[in-house]
């Protein structure tokens, strides 16, 4: 039986932060509303020259230096984004050219905040099978450039940046088990319902969002995709040292944890400082969490996505 493994983690934030006072500067908001509502105290906000493949290009040189891994090696790359640089070519691909690679297989997920775990889902599949050996598997996005700024219900919420794995085919697992979900009946929940066409831009290119009723189908689907994913695996809540549920905000991640009954301590938590990074939050996490030595090999890590689609996910992975 082939298996993948994580073996090297990486992540790029860019320079430029962005604190609550800043906001409440030119918006009609607070450090303090903020704080307490979604427990986000700053983010990271990319220059308007850096593009999604540039950060993503950043995270993948550090987690292929981490797994010692050169990037001619690498026989599949998938960029989890809802922030391409293009409509096409795949974010993959320009990130593939920007490696200085070519040949192997490039694609982009979108599953919004979902698209990692889904990413990482997929490239799993192909490793087990024996379709790919090494893959890249990243996280980018610069949602600054899809948020309405004027609009205070949704600017706060988000950040720009960027976290890779790479994953190796193994004959221990590594990732014991996937599961993933979507429900397009709540496209209106969470959407950027715009396009170009004609060279118009067609619909709204900025995100809106039910804040409400994403906070609470958030919360009911990342509990029972961490039971299903655990149950599919044979194992319980007691298996996992790390739980690490896509960073939409605070308050969420804490409901989370308390309905699976889960120790604060297990939580995984870096949109206080990272804001909402859609698919590169859970790489992010993870790789801060590692680089400073939190989360060590050997440790199960429980990784959870959910967003715009809806979609849901978890995937268990041992380091
Ligand atoms: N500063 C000050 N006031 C604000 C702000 C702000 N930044 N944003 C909204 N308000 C106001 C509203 O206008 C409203 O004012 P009103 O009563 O005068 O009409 C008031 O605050 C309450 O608004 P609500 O939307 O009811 O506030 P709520 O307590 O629900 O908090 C929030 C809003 C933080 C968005 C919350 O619903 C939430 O966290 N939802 C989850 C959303 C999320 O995480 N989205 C991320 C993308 S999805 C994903 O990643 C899974």
């Amino acid at each position: 039986m082939i298996y993948s493994r994580i073996v090297g983690t990486g992540s790029y934030l860019p320079p430029r932060i962005v604190d609550n006072d800043e906001l409440a500067r030119r918006l009609d908001t607070s450090d303090a509303w903020i704080r307490e509502r979604t427990g986000i105290a700053r983010r990271h906000i990319a220059d308007e020259h850096q593009a999604s493949s540039d950060l993503a290009l950043h995270a993948s040189r550090k987690a292929l230096d981490a797994a010692g891994v050169k990037a001619e090696d690498v026989d599949l790359i998938v960029v989890a984004t809802s922030t391409p640089d293009y409509i096409f070519p795949s974010t993959a691909c320009l990130l593939q050219a920007k490696l200085g690679i070519k040949g192997c297989a490039a694609f982009d997920v979108q599953a919004v905040c979902s698209g990692f775990v889904y990413g990482l889902a997929a490239a799993d599949g192909f490793i087990k099978t024996g379709t790919a050996k090494r893959a890249l598997v990243i996280g980018a996005e610069v949602f600054s450039r899809i948020l309405d700024w004027d609009d205070r219900g949704t600017c706060v919420l988000f950040g720009d940046g960027a976290g890779a794995v790479v994953l190796s085919a193994d004959a221990k697992p590594g990732i014991h088990a996937s599961r993933l979900h979507a429900d397009g009946s709540q496209v209106d929940m969470l959407s950027v319902p715009g396009n170009v066409s004609r060279g118009k831009i067609v619909g709204s290119p900025f995100l809106q969002m039910n804040g409400q009723g994403v906070f609470k189908f958030a919360v009911k689907v990342l509990d029972e995709s961490a039971r299903e994913t655990l149950a599919a695996a044979g194992m319980t809540l007691e298996d996992v040292d790390w739980l690490i549920p896509h960073q939409a905000n605070v308050r969420i991640l804490e409901a989370t944890a308390r309905k699976l009954g889960l120790p604060r301590e297990k939580l995984v938590v870096t949109v206080d400082h990272h804001g909402n990074t859609s698919a590169a939050s859970v790489p992010l996490a993870l790789d801060e969490y590692v680089r400073a030595g939190r989360i060590r090999q050997g440790q199960r890590l429980l990784l959870q996505g959910v967003g715009g689609g809806f979609t849901w996910g978890s995937t268990l992975v041992t380091l």
